[in-house]
């Protein structure tokens, strides 16, 4: 007899839960839909009651599982996707909500040899190699390319400014770099080396309708680094900061740097920024820390970078009108390295920036799904302090300001921009939203998320800009996202805390520990933590939820898709298309692949050849993935059903190289392999 797991939650099961899970009964798990846990009138009985029992698990744990749980086979799916930044790792993780699985890891800017990315296959290479090409930044340090990067913000395309499911990005904080993943494929397409971009922390979001994914500098950029050994003295003049607007290719995702510009900003060290919505839709707003533009030099006597950083009681927050600088860009913009950049003199002159004060070392500024709402965590202030969008846009027009600073960049007055402030607690950082007006803020210190509301329209009188909930977490919270939540749509349910130690919560796994996903209901009165989860691959800063139906993804490549194009690529080949010869220095094949063998299976060259493999996995079946593997030449690459893939290498070293399948595919997989023969 079928049973699902709302009728579980709400008691309608009772006497029928024997045949499914024992003898959970409607009254054991608190007899209503309620949130769980809180402390019902619970209880278990039967065989669920035993295992819970030798399990040491209570009624409230019980009812945990069973909101999380996905039974095999069953008709309960995960609802959400978590696209995860990988941190250092530089990959992305996706993974499942409430189940919390873990579903792939996308390498970006690390070679992946799962999926072949930067183990050979020519499209992936070629990502990597003008992914690491601005004109501004040298390589010859790194050797060449640079094969890490250190994901931090992902940013989902929008449409209306909701997911809109096409396309992710995420930047690379390391090396001020953007990479965009296609959501067909669940693969990267594309990375840009930004110019005049250094590094870059959280400032990735894409405009509520992907005209433009936006990222901007953490550290500020050195103008000319032949200047280099005078500039930290000389920061003031010798740095500067820049927030960039990619143009999106609304077919394709891909950024185009031709039609993209920048915005040079004062080289205060931007942070996290935000994208307008609805009515503060064709703004963005970042925020900065270290306004005081120190460097540091505690070996020099000067006092460490930290407590120069912290001196001011404020920083500034950024307040751009892109659309304004969309305009004004083809007739005002001058030319750095190859990127369209507005002078700060005539963002200040166009209304294109204006700065308003944001309380002490500030982090976090998320824009509420209405559009209207700003909220700012200061790390050393216990409040979040909340803009309001329609003050922002009065005090522009009075020209409310309350100085000029140095750059000469208005600065509005605080009370002419802030709607209110809810004392949260120690170290807030992060704010997600709900779609009924509450912002959900990390607090870094306090390892706590606090739950506060917003004004109208979404409360009123002495109900708004109030404490809701405090709930702890473990330990030391630094993002969490809700479902959607900094979308106009936010989906509500649950919230993940990303936990950065989770010391005393897993089995010891040696000294460098995993992080801590907390899966926290958010359907109740209080919040409710249902699960904790182990992030072994990486650390993930931030991440986005996204609805699973919203995802359009592809089962199998059409016959012969390169992922590079996402075409078919005219080298593809079918089932009896295969082919073999040499022409002067250059061996050139034609392999179908398939289960169980490679065709042609023995490729031979002379030492020195260049030898082109065009490979085509001819299958049709979803999962019929293969590997095509060539050891000591370095190469690994992965066919998924339907896939293209070239492979050229210089057969310099010789010998017989016997090539396999890296993929266990089938029945015979052992057997499916060939020889490469350089003589
Ligand atoms: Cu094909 Cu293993």
């Amino acid at each position: 007899m079928p049973i699902t797991r709302r009728e579980l939650i709400t008691g309608a099961a009772a006497g029928a839960g024997g045949l499914v899970i024992g003898g959970v009964t409607g009254s054991l798990i608190g007899g209503g839909d309620d949130g769980g846990g809180g402390g019902g009138e619970t209880s278990l009985s039967g065989q669920a009651a035993k295992v819970a029992e030798e399990r040491k698990l209570s009624p409230d744990d019980v009812t945990r599982a069973v909101k999380t749980f996905i039974p095999p086979g069953g008709e309960a799916k995960d609802e959400f996707f978590l696209i995860c930044s990988g941190g250092h790792s530089g990959q992305v993780i996706v993974m499942g909500v409430p189940s919390m699985r873990t579903l792939k890891v996308i390498g970006v800017f690390a070679p992946e040899p799962w999926q072949g990315h930067a183990t050979g296959a020519a499209h992936s290479n070629e990502i990597i190699s003008k992914g690491t090409d601005a004109k501004s930044k040298p390589t010859s340090a790194a050797g060449g390319n640079l094969t890490w990067g250190d994901t931090h913000h992902p940013a989902l395309s929008e449409t209306k400014g909701e997911y809109d499911g096409r396309w992710a990005y995420i930047n690379d904080r390391a090396n001020g770099r953007i990479a965009m993943i296609d959501l067909r494929d669940f693969k990267v397409k594309q990375i840009v080396d930004v110019p005049n971009l250094d590094s870059s922390h959280g400032g990735v979001f894409c405009t509520p309708n992907s005209e433009y994914v936006h990222i901007s500098t953490m550290s500020p950029t050195l103008l000319d680094p032949t200047k280099a050994e005078t500039a930290l003295a000389n920061f003031k003049d010798a740095f500067r900061g820049f927030s960039t607007f990619l143009k999106v290719d609304e077919k394709t995702g891909r950024m185009d740097l031709a039609k993209s510009f920048q915005i040079e900003l004062p080289p205060y060290t931007q942070d996290l920024a935000d994208s307008g919505k609805l009515v503060s839709d064709g703004w963005v707003f970042i925020n900065s820390y270290n306004s005081e533009m120190a460097f540091g030099g505690n070996n020099e006597g000067g006092k460490p970078l930290e407590v120069g950083a912290s001196a001011n009681d404020f920083d500034m927050m950024h307040i751009i009108n892109w659309k304004k600088a969309e305009q004004v860009v083809a007739s005002k913009a001058k030319t750095i390295n190859g990127m369209r950049v507005i002078p700060m003199d005539v963002a200040v002159s166009e209304g294109i920036l204006h700065l308003a004060p944001e309380p002490k070392s500030p982090h976090g500024v998320d824009v509420a799904p209405n559009g209207n709402y700003i909220s700012v965590g200061g790390k050393l202030d216990p409040h979040v302090t909340i803009y309001s969008m329609e003050k922002i846009k009065a005090a522009i027009e009075k020209k409310d300001y309350e100085k000029v600073d140095q750059f000469g960049v208005p600065v509005l007055k605080l009370d002419s921009v802030v709607a209110g402030r809810v004392e949260v607690g120690l170290g807030p950082l992060h704010t997600q939203y709900d779609a009924e007006g509450h912002g959900y803020i990390s607090l870094f210190l306090d390892s706590a998320v606090a739950k506060f509301s917003l004004g109208e329209p979404y409360f009123s009188g002495d109900k708004t800009f109030q404490l809701v909930d405090k709930l702890p977490v473990h330990y030391n919270i630094g993002h969490l996202c809700t479902m959607e939540g900094d979308t106009v749509s936010p989906k509500g349910k649950y919230l993940i805390a990303l936990n950065k130690w989770s010391i005393d919560r897993f089995p010891v796994v040696g000294t460098l520990k995993p992080q801590n996903f907390q899966l926290v209901d958010l359907t109740g009165e209080k919040m409710e933590i249902l699960s904790e989860t182990s992030i072994g691959l990486g650390e993930p800063h931030y991440v986005q939820a996204i609805a699973v139906d919203k995802v359009k993804a592809w089962e199998v490549y059409p016959l012969g898709t390169n992922p590079g194009t996402m075409e078919k690529d005219p080298n593809s080949i079918d089932t009896g298309g295969e082919k073999y010869q040499r022409n002067g220095t250059t061996v050139e094949a034609w392999v179908s692949v398939k289960r169980s063998q490679f065709k042609p299976d023995i490729i031979r060259a002379k030492k020195g050849d260049k030898v082109i493999l065009h490979l085509t996995n001819v299958e049709k079946t979803p999962d019929a993935t293969h590997g095509f593997s060539i050891p000591r030449y370095n190469i690994n690459v992965s066919l998924d059903p339907g896939e293209y893939s070239k492979v050229e290498f210089t057969a310099d070293a010789q010998g017989t190289f016997a090539f396999y399948c890296t993929e266990f595919c089938s029945a015979l997989h052992l057997e499916m392999q060939g020889w490469l023969v350089v003589g």
